[in-house]
This record gives structure tokens, sequence and C-alpha cells, in this order.
């Protein structure tokens, strides 16, 4: 059976709006959003899990992209970074408090980490507390080449205090 045949129909609900392709059953959900949803904004770094570039929200949680076949998300819905801002193109908060606070350099892991930061404000929300440390700790879950970690937190901690208070 030739690579064509193989493909199957996938439909995932990006940022609001139904995205739909016939893809290989091997296609990562990273390069359905980058190719066929034409959505860059998720990056890819490790392609192995490690590195956190590729997070995205699938149904309200966050997943690695780069582990993540495009089929299992067929029927999802799913937030990239381009989805958290308004759409009149005015930043999240939390998007906003990473430029006031210098979180970030080159910005390749940017995408992620504000994914990953949106998921910890929605539990906050919900009345989860946070200390630096756990912050810290839940950080851990993405790489910065550039070190730029203590920006990071501090972004993310004065925006879950604007949450909070
Ligand atoms: S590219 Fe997905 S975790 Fe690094
Ligand atoms: S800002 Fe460059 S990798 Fe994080």
């Amino acid at each position: 059976m030739s690579a064509r045949q193989a493909r199957r129909p996938v439909s995932v609900r990006v940022n609001g709006d139904d995205v739909e392709a016939l893809v290989e059953p091997r296609t990562l959900l990273v390069d359905f959003l980058r190719e066929k949803a034409q959505l860059t904004g998720t990056h890819t770094g490790c392609h192995q899990g490690w590195c956190g570039a590729c997070t995205v929200l699938m149904d309200g949680t966050t997943a690695r992209s780069c582990l993540t076949l495009a089929v299992q998300a067929d029927g999802a819905e799913v937030t990239t970074v381009e989805g958290l801002e308004d759409p009149d193109g005015t930043l999240s908060p939390l998007q906003q408090a990473f430029i006031e606070h210098f979180g970030f350099q080159c910005g390749f892991c940017t995408p992620g980490f504000v994914v990953l930061g949106t998921e910890i404000l929605a539990e906050a929300e919900a009345g989860a507390t946070f200390t630096r440390a756990e912050l810290q700790r839940r950080l851990a879950a993405n790489i910065c080449r550039c070190t730029g970690y203590r920006g990071i937190l501090d972004a993310l901690e004065a925006t879950l205090s604007e949450v909070v208070r």
C-alpha cells in the first residue's frame, strides 16, 4: 500500500478554527500545525520530548506536539501560542509580562514557555496556589538555551499575582 493510500482524514480544532487534512499516520502534530494549519509559532528543538519548544494545549492540557501524532489529536481542541492573544492582536497578560520582565532572548523557547505558563495560570484561576519554588519545578519541563529562566519565572509570577489578587 502506498503512503498516499495510507493517509487518513484528521480534523483538529486549532485556536477556534477547524483544520482538516489527509495525513499519514506517522505525521506529528507539530508538523500538522506548522504545515497544514500554517501556524509556525510552535517550534521544534529536540523532537524527543526533552525541550518543550513544541508545547501546545490539547483539550486544555499541555502536550508535546513532537511526541503526539496528528491522528491522536483528531477531534481535539488545540491551542498554540498564536491562539493566546486576542483577535485584535492584543497580547495575553502573560505574553505582555514576558516582554516587561525580559523573559526571552532569542525567543526560540518562548512559545513553549508561554503555553506552559498559560496552563499554570488556568490552574491558579481554578484555585491552585504556587510558591516560587513550585513554579521553578513546573518550568523545568522546558529548556531555554539562552538561560533566561529568571525573567521567565518573574513574568509568570507577576501574572499569577494578578490572577490570584
Ligand atoms: S521538540 Fe518537542 S520536546 Fe523538544
Ligand atoms: S530565549 Fe533563546 S532559547 Fe530561550
